[in-house]
């Protein structure tokens, strides 16, 4: 990747609900309006762009055409290879067709969000639109970071990095950053020392509940997911789901829908 001025940058949406631009433009670590007004140029994006119809589609296609290997593709939502693409079309394109056109010539390709990364919601059972994830179309390297949404640091940082240095950052064997899904949420849970005395929450509203115990018994998840939550937090490192008092419902896992239950009580 050429690390030169602000790097064109194309984020496409899908099969979403836009939850992970949302959680992108609350970014406080960079700033996110340094990353979308120093760092990259942000070229085409359904959800930001001033442009709207074919003037916001020109830009699309002017982006792929004159800096070919030199645009970063941003991807958010599944996209549905079922009915031949009928589920989402944009400008008389299916979602398959025009991703495969942006990630041809690009020069490094991230899937935001559980949705691009594995499908999310709309790719639990019975998965009527055959939701697939972007990196089982794409025929490239994906770095997926998962997430319902991701959080708005760990989008920021992943980007940066490929600015920085030019090259994504160390993958795991699912296209994760290890840097930020190396570790599970329960491994750096504030609460973890209850967890360790065996002590727990049994119901919401229990002196447990009430004294911060852990939330393992009521479903949470933290034991079998990978994020960063418990570290970064949200929010500029305000809270995260447990600080919150409840569980970690999974967000970033692979089959986030169909793993649960989200609650044993
Ligand atoms: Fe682990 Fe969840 Fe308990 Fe935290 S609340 S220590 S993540 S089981
Ligand atoms: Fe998601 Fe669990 Fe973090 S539900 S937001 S991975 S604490």
């Amino acid at each position: 990747f050429e690390k030169k001025g602000r790097p064109p940058v194309v984020w496409l949406h899908f099969q979403e609900c836009t939850c992970c631009s949302e959680s992108f433009i609350r970014g406080s670590h960079p700033v996110v309006a340094d990353v979308l007004l120093d760092a990259i140029s942000l070229d085409y994006t359904q959800t930001l762009q001033a442009a709207s119809g074919a003037a916001a589609e020109k830009c699309l296609h002017d982006t792929m055409k004159n800096y070919p290997g030199k645009y970063i593709l941003l991807v958010e939502g599944s996209v549905p290879t079922g009915a031949g693409g009928a589920y989402c079309c944009i400008n008389g394109e299916s979602a398959e067709e025009i991703l495969k056109k942006a990630a041809k010539d690009a020069a490094a390709i991230i899937a935001w969000g559980n949705c691009a990364s594995y499908g999310c919601v709309q790719a639990a059972k019975p998965n009527p639109t055959n939701a697939t994830a972007i990196s089982k179309l794409v025929g490239k390297p994906v770095i997926n970071v998962p997430g319902c949404p991701p959080i708005a640091d760990v989008m920021a940082a992943v980007v940066t990095h490929i600015l920085m240095f030019g090259r994504g950052p160390e993958l795991d064997a699912q296209g994760r950053p290890k840097e930020f899904y190396g570790r599970r949420v329960h491994d750096t849970c504030y609460r973890r020392p209850y967890y360790d005395a065996g002590l727990f929450v049994d119901a919401w509203d229990d002196e447990g509940a009430r004294k911060g115990y852990c939330l393992f018994r009521m479903g949470c998840r933290g034991p079998v997911t990978y994020n960063a939550c418990s570290v970064t937090k949200w929010n500029g490192s305000v809270s995260y789901p447990i600080q919150s008092g409840h569980g970690c419902i999974g967000c970033s896992e692979n089959g986030f829908w169909d793993n649960g239950p989200f609650y044993r009580h």
